[in-house]
Order: C-alpha cells, then structure tokens, then sequence
C-alpha cells in the first residue's frame, strides 16, 4: 500500500483506493490480534514511537480508541483534556501549546471545537524543522475524518455479501447541519458508484449547502426530506444522529424539534429491510430505542469496535507499518 497520508486531515484526502486498502489492512490488524503472537508482534511494530492525544473537546469513544489503538502498536501516549492544566491558562496560544507536544512526540492526534484547527496546525508544523503527523479527531461542525473511515468500514463490512457500498441507499437523520460526522460520510460516499442518499431532518437541521453542492459535482443522487416513516423502508442503512445542541450557544439560537419525529423505534423495525442495517457514532440520547439494540440490523456497537482497527490501521499506515504488517499476515497463513 503506497502510503498517501500524512497528515490526517480531512475526507478529501481519501480516494476509493486508498478505502479499500485502509480496510483491507485494518481486516488484517483484525485477524492478527486474535492471538497473543499477533498482539505482541503489532505492539512490536511501533514501540519507539509517542503520541500525544490533546483533545481539548469531550470524547469517549475516538479518545479511547486512538489510546486502544496506540497501544495495540506499542505506541506510548500521553494525553491533555483540559487546557487548563496546560500553560494556556498563562496565555500561551493553542498554537504554540502543539508546537510544543511536536518537540516531544510523534504523532499528534486532536480533537478541537475550532474548524480547521487541526489543518492549521498541521500547516504550521509543517514550517518547522521537527514536522510531526497530525490527526484530526474531530473539528468544529466541519469534518471527523476518522469517524468516517470507520463508518466506511462498517458498511462495507455489512455489505461484504451485498455487492459491497456501490449502488446503496443510505438515510442520514437528525442534526445534519452541525453534524461533523454526516458531513464526512457524506463527502466520503462520493467515492462509491451510484448510491443514493437521503437527508432526512427538519428544515432547520438539514445538511448544508457545501455538501449538496459536492454531491452534485460527483453526481452521487440524494433525497431530501422530513418524512423519516416513509425512508426506512426504501434504504439499506439509515444513520441516525443526535441533536448537536452543544453549538446553540455558540450560535445565539435554540430550535425546539419533535425529536420524537427522527428517532428510531422499536417499531420501525418492522418497517427496515431484512438485511438493512442501523448505524449512529454515539453518543445516543433517545434517537434510538435501547430495544433496538439487541436487533442483529443494529450496528452501532460494532461501529465502535470497529473505529479501533481502522485507526490502528491509519496510525500503521502513516508510520509506513501497513507492508509490514501484510507479510506477517501472510508468513502466518492467517
Ligand atoms: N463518535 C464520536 O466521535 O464519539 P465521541 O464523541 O465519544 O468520541
């Protein structure tokens, strides 16, 4: 696998090739880690190598699967979650606070509520003479590219069977306007042969003018609406969402919605495709039924799990570990 990625940036960066190989190697990290040889050969691959996880906004799953997935590579990490037990609280900028994690460690991986942050940064390491790689996290309402690899990763797992994502129909409900993940899946989707997508929100939460606009250049179909009954039937993944009320008092304003109206009830199962699979980057409130879970067409859990092994096969990747990697997954008949 030609090693195309540096920087972790955004989902532009990613063609269909690069896709495939990404999920073929993370398949691979998979089925190595089934066995203590496996784990203790990755935790061999990248042992001299620290990371930094500064993740200045709230995370539970992308924090700890970057952590799980460092250290499935024997990478050591170190972590800031809160700027004020960082120097910031004496006015040093952001900027200079990650300059400073590039004089101590390897890769950056950040979580930031300012969008483009993370490509600023990565500019302004890039000037340097100590350029480390930096991973976005999750930026602003704009972009979580590593969200969407993983999201990736789960629909071609679940279609693996099914002609894989060409050609399917995929609803995207809820907050889809603030929604950083949707806007990166969507984007993504772009690369996969005739699917159909459906944005499905009040008009007040639709998906933005950007993402139409890119979809229409990549003549990739979508649907809008707010009739969330009559889509689930028609699809073969619906994506739920959460409200992103965190943003309301950045933006001044408050919309109260039926939420009741995009949520995903245990009746709606009845409505969904036998093979039609349920996903959601959680945290959840209430846009899924907890009844739902126990569903087989239920993926979300697996969607986390497998954010993991995409990672650890981005980080494999950007350290140029991914060729070495193969061939143990060869020499081992795995
Ligand atoms: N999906 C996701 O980004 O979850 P966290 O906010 O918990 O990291």
């Amino acid at each position: 696998m030609e090693n195309k990625v540096f920087h972790c940036i955004d989902v532009q960066q990613f063609d269909y090739d690069y896709l495939e190989e990404i999920c073929d190697l993370a398949d691979k990290i998979r089925e190595i880690s089934r066995t203590k040889a496996g784990m203790e050969y990755l935790a061999s691959t990248l042992n001299h190598k620290r990371a930094m996880l500064y993740f200045v906004q709230p995370s539970t799953r992308t924090f700890l699967s970057f952590y799980s997935a460092c250290q499935m590579l024997g990478i050591k990490c170190a972590e800031v979650r809160d700027p004020k037990t960082s120097s910031e609280i004496k006015g040093e900028s952001e900027e200079d606070t990650v300059r400073t994690f590039s004089l101590f460690f390897d890769l950056i991986i950040m979580r930031h509520p300012r969008a483009n942050f993370a490509k600023t940064i990565a500019n302004l390491l890039n000037n340097t003479d100590h350029p480390v790689p930096v991973i976005n996290a999750g930026s602003g309402k704009d972009q979580h590219p590593t969200q969407a690899l993983l999201d990736i990763y789960t629909l071609r797992r679940s279609f693996l069977h099914r002609g894989g994502i060409a050609q399917k129909k995929i609803a995207f409900v809820g907050d889809l306007r603030r929604g950083r993940t949707v806007r990166s899946l969507a984007a993504l989707l772009t690369q996969f042969e005739e699917v159909k997508l459906y944005f499905v929100a009040p008009p007040e939460y639709q998906i933005g003018q950007d993402i139409l606009s890119l979809l229409d250049q990549q003549k990739t179909a979508y649907e809008i609406t707010d009739d969330f009954e009559k889509v689930i039937p028609e699809v073969d993944a619906i994506y739920m969402t959460r409200l992103q009320d965190e943003w309301d008092q950045e933006e001044g304003a408050h919309v109260d919605i039926d939420i009741e109206r995009f949520s995903f009830q245990k009746r709606h199962l009845e409505l969904l495709k036998p093979d039609g699979i349920i996903m959601h980057p959680l945290p959840r409130r209430q846009e899924i039924a907890v009844e739902v879970d126990s569903d087989p067409r239920a993926a979300y859990w697996r969607q986390v799990r497998n954010g993991m092994y995409i990672r650890v096969a981005l980080i494999a990747d950007i350290f140029q570990r991914d060729k070495k990697i193969l061939d143990y997954y060869l020499s081992n008949n795995l």
